[in-house]
């Protein structure tokens, strides 16, 4: 697909397609709770989907009439087994937090995915739950996918020292924590996105976190509930950075979700002098709009505890530092080796075919600004935000043409992307 490029003077306001990963969970927590689940503003990306059209497989009755979907929960226990494997697509939220849910049913379940996902590790899921009793396994003895999780009414509660910052890994040991007999404590190794924590409470059940250590009594049952999924801070990061980054350029952003563990992004823009405003924040709902301004940017380290208040952002900051006046250092990103794609590579090697100054490292990249970019074939490999990345990117090319491969891939969190793009820019075309 050949990008849009050498754009300035981006105006005016998008609202934010829904967060994806309280739109996952709001399906799950429906699905685990007794009574209906009401969600408002979910997420119609493919990865969510994927998540919806698993638990229908499973037996349990959603509705979806276009705008709200509901979810008929019975609890855990009215799960119904599958012949054949689910397939969740590209999803690891959807596959790594169903081991935790499927851990304890009476029945065996195999769960698949794409190319991409069938690579990405499943240790780091299957340990934790096995230890609590589970019986979970890879294909032929690995640790990827096909995972067959063969139930086990037996879970038991352990506890659990985090070994990576991951949000997927606890949530699934925190649902496996609600069908076991007793106390699991979890203590995590940096706070990583809190929604699962939140949702427990908000569907009746009990949990307390204090600084790094979680405590769930199992087993609980939850209830059904009303859900507003406010609009994902990983999706309006691609146009905040297009603000900051492109001349004469102002974007208002509208109900984007600031949970304070997913708002890293915020804090770097900051540091590193971006103009940004929040308004209308929403205390309650977590949610504001935010409107960001063409900067003059200065460089900044980042890594450390912020690291998972930012980890999908970070191809997008990556970009951010390119236009950045110095060094800009990324570290302790190790986990974005493990992504859709390894993004640091992804990162790396696609920016410097368009003339960024940046070098992959272990476990980050360290970037030097500002540097030009210029026309380059470029590939997303099939990842949804290096694929955005790559298109605010090429707002700044001048001169040449930026083609991308495997754009269709931006449908996973934000199947409107390219159209929202339009909008802004100057007589709202290309
Ligand atoms: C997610 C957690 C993060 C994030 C992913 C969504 C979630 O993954 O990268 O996009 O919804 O829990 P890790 O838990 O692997 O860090």
């Amino acid at each position: 697909m050949k990008l849009v490029t050498n754009k300035q003077n981006l105006q005016g306001t998008i609202v934010v397609p829904a967060d994806k990963s309280i739109s996952h969970r709001s399906i799950m927590f429906g699905a685990m709770a007794k009574g209906k689940t009401t969600i408002h503003n979910f997420l119609r990306g493919e990865d969510c989907l994927s998540t919806l059209e698993a638990f229908k497989a499973l037996g349990v009755p959603i509705e979806d009439d276009g705008a709200v979907i509901q979810v008929h929960g019975q609890g855990l226990e009215a799960l119904k087994s599958v012949d054949s494997p689910i397939d969740v697509g590209n999803s690891g939220t959807t596959i790594r937090l169903m081991m935790g849910i499927l851990a304890g049913t009476p029945f065996t379940t195999v769960l698949t995915g794409d190319a991409s996902l069938n690579k990405r590790p499943m240790a780091r899921v299957m340990d934790p739950i096995n230890q609590m009793n589970g019986q979970i396994s890879g294909f032929q003895h690995t640790q990827f996918p096909p995972i067959t999780i063969q139930g086990s009414p037996h879970l038991k509660p352990m506890t659990y020292e985090m070994p990576v910052a991951s949000a997927q890994v606890k949530s699934a040991i925190l649902f496996a924590a609600l069908q076991a007999e007793g106390e699991t404590v979890i203590v995590e190794k940096e706070s990583s996105r809190n929604h699962t924590e939140e949702m427990i409470r908000q569907f009746g059940g009990s949990i307390t976190v204090e600084e790094k250590t979680i405590r769930v009594k199992g087993p609980q049952s939850l209830t059904g509930q009303t859900v507003i999924v406010p609009g994902d801070i990983s999706s309006a990061a691609f146009f905040l950075v297009a603000a900051l980054i492109c001349k004469d350029s102002q974007i208002q952003l509208t109900n984007v979700g600031i949970n304070p563990t997913r708002t890293g992004i915020l804090d770097i823009i900051k540091e590193m002098g971006g103009l940004l405003e929040l308004s209308e924040i929403d205390e309650q709902n977590q949610s504001a709009t935010i409107t960001a301004q063409a900067s003059e940017l200065k460089s900044c380290t980042i890594g450390g505890a912020i690291i998972p208040r930012l980890i999908d952002e970070l191809p997008i900051i990556a970009l951010l530092a390119t236009q950045a006046n110095g060094r800009t250092i990324i570290k302790d990103a190790q986990e974005l080796k493990v992504k859709e794609t390894n993004r640091i590579d992804a990162v790396a090697n696609e920016l410097t075919k368009m003339g960024a100054c940046i070098e992959a490292t272990e476990d980050g990249l360290l970037i030097n600004g500002p540097t030009p970019l210029h026309g380059a074939n470029v590939t997303s490999y099939g990842d949804h935000r290096i694929g955005m990345m790559l298109q605010i990117a090429a707002l700044l090319v001048e001169e040449g043409e930026v083609k991308l491969d495997q754009a269709e891939a931006v449908s996973v969190s934000y199947p409107d992307f390219f159209t929202d793009l339009m909008t802004l820019l100057p007589g709202g075309a290309v």
